[in-house]
């Protein structure tokens, strides 16, 4: 058995199957995570724009989005527009100020929704 040629064959394939084993793990590990992220994301779906608004717009915009100082009047502007500011930024605007795409989407069409 020392010198068998057999040897090196039964080795490799013993690494070969630990390899598959924890392979296999790891890619249960990720399936677990992607449920979670689907859990997350039905989560998301019922953001509340208003309250994000307020909570993120009105130090600036002023308490009705109707604008203050220098900073311009939001109320009533097309939503995508408001969508692509909120994303990319614009003069003295912060881009980043939301991140997830649900939010800025629901903050875009409640000051949108105003007047
Ligand atoms: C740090 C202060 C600040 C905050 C917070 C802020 N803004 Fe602004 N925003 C500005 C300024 C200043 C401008 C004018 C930018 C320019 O065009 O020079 C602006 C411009 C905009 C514009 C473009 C207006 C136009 O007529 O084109 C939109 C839309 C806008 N903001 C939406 C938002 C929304 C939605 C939020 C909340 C998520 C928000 N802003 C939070 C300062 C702010």
């Amino acid at each position: 058995m020392k010198n068998s040629p057999i040897v090196p064959y039964l080795l490799i394939m013993a690494m070969g199957i630990a390899i598959i084993f924890f392979l296999s793990l790891d890619g249960a590990g990720k399936k677990q995570e992607a449920a979670k992220g689907d859990e997350g994301g039905a989560e998301t779906t019922e953001v509340d724009g208003e309250a994000l608004a307020k909570q993120s717009c009105i130090g600036c915009h002023g308490g009705d989005l109707a604008g203050q100082g220098t900073n311009p009047k939001i109320a009533g502007l097309d939503a995508e527009h408001i969508q692509d500011v909120v994303k990319n930024g614009q003069g003295a605007m912060p881009a980043g100020l939301l991140q997830d795409p649900a939010e800025i989407e629901a903050v875009a069409e409640y000051v949108s929704s105003l007047k």
